[in-house]
C-alpha cells in the first residue's frame, strides 16, 4: 500500500506579508504540516505540486525551508509558474534528486512504487509546457523502469477543465504528454495545482487529480469569471492511497478549520482586492 500526500500553492511569502494583506500563507502550510503529522497511518511521502513560495524570493524559500523542516515525513518539491528555479534548488541543497542544473525533473522509488516530478514552467510566464525534451525524459524514465507503479506531479495541469479563464493557463504540450503516458502502462496518477481548486479527471487513460491549496482558494465552479474570485476555505490537500488490489482512491483533506466568512472578493491590481458585500 502506498500513501502520498499531496500539498500545493503554499505561496509562502516572507514573514510578516499577507497575500491580499489578508492571507497569511506561511500559517496556513504550517497547519498543514501538523496536520499531516498528526495523521494515526501517516502518508509514506508528500509531494508539493508547485507555487511554493509567491515571488520566488530566497527570503521567502527560507521561510518554506523552515517551515517544511517540521514535517516529520519526508518530502519532494515540484517547481511552479511562482518559482525559481536556481533560488530553489540552493534553497534545498539537500534535495538531492533535484538536479544541479536545467530542469527540475526527478525520479524517486521505494520498493512500492515510483513518484517522479516533472517541471512544466515557462519562466516568466504563467502558464506552463511539457517540450519535446521534457516529454523524452519522461519517456526514457518510464522505458527504464515498467514494472513498478508510477505517480506524477507537476504543477500545471495538461487537461482542461472546461473553465474557460483557467484553461488559458494550462499546459502545453499535453497531447505530447498524453502519448508518453499512454506508452506507459504502469502510470497510475497523474497529480498536479496551479487552479487553487479540487479538479479529478480521467486523461491520457489515468486518474488526473488537481489539490486544492494550501494558500488562498479560488471560488469553485465552472462559471467563467472575467477576473479571479477568491476566497478564504480551509487550506486542504489530497490524500491518495494507492493499493494493487483497489487501485488508486484519492480524497480531499480538510486541514484545520479556519474561521468564516471566505467569500472575499475580487483580486484588482495584484495586491487590492474589492471586498465582497
Ligand atoms: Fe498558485
Ligand atoms: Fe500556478
Amino acid at each position: 500500500m502506498i500513501l502520498i500526500a499531496h500539498l500545493t500553492d503554499c505561496h509562502v511569502t516572507i514573514p510578516g506579508r499577507q497575500i491580499f494583506g489578508v492571507i497569511d500563507t506561511a500559517a496556513r502550510l504550517t497547519m498543514a504540516v501538523r496536520f499531516l503529522n498528526g495523521l494515526t497511518r501517516r502518508p509514506d511521502l508528500v509531494v508539493l505540486t508547485g507555487d511554493l513560495v509567491d515571488r520566488g524570493l530566497p527570503e521567502e524559500y527560507a521561510n518554506l525551508r523552515a517551515i517544511l523542516a517540521g514535517l516529520e515525513i519526508p518530502f519532494y518539491l515540484v517547481p511552479g509558474n511562482h518559482d525559481r528555479r536556481d533560488a530553489l534548488r540552493e534553497a534545498f541543497p539537500d534535495h538531492r534528486y533535484l538536479p544541479r542544473s536545467g530542469f527540475l525533473n526527478w525520479a524517486v522509488e521505494s520498493e512500492h512504487g515510483r513518484f517522479i516530478g516533472l517541471d512544466s514552467v515557462i519562466p516568466g510566464h504563467p502558464d506552463g509546457e511539457i517540450c519535446a525534451e521534457r516529454a523524452a525524459w519522461l519517456d526514457d524514465q518510464l522505458s527504464a523502469r515498467p514494472g513498478l507503479p508510477t505517480f506524477l506531479f507537476m504543477h500545471h495541469p495538461p487537461f482542461l477543465t472546461g473553465v474557460e479563464a483557467l484553461d488559458e493557463l494550462a499546459c502545453g504540450g499535453a497531447d505530447r504528454l498524453a502519448a508518453v503516458i499512454r506508452r506507459h502502462p504502469q502510470v497510475e496518477g497523474l497529480f498536479c495545482g496551479h487552479h487553487h481548486q479540487p479538479f479529478v479527471t480521467q486523461w491520457a487513460g489515468v486518474l488526473a487529480v488537481m489539490a486544492p491549496a494550501t494558500a488562498q482558494q479560488m471560488v469553485a465552479g465552472f462559471a467563467a469569471a472575467a477576473e479571479p474570485q477568491w476566497n478564504m476555505e480551509p487550506p486542504a490537500c489530497m490524500l491518495h492511497r494507492w493499493r494493487r488490489s483497489s487501485g488508486l482512491v484519492t480524497r480531499v483533506a480538510t486541514v484545520e478549520p479556519v474561521p468564516g466568512p471566505y467569500f472575499f472578493g475580487t483580486v484588482i491590481d495584484g495586491d487590492k482586492v474589492n471586498a465582497a458585500a
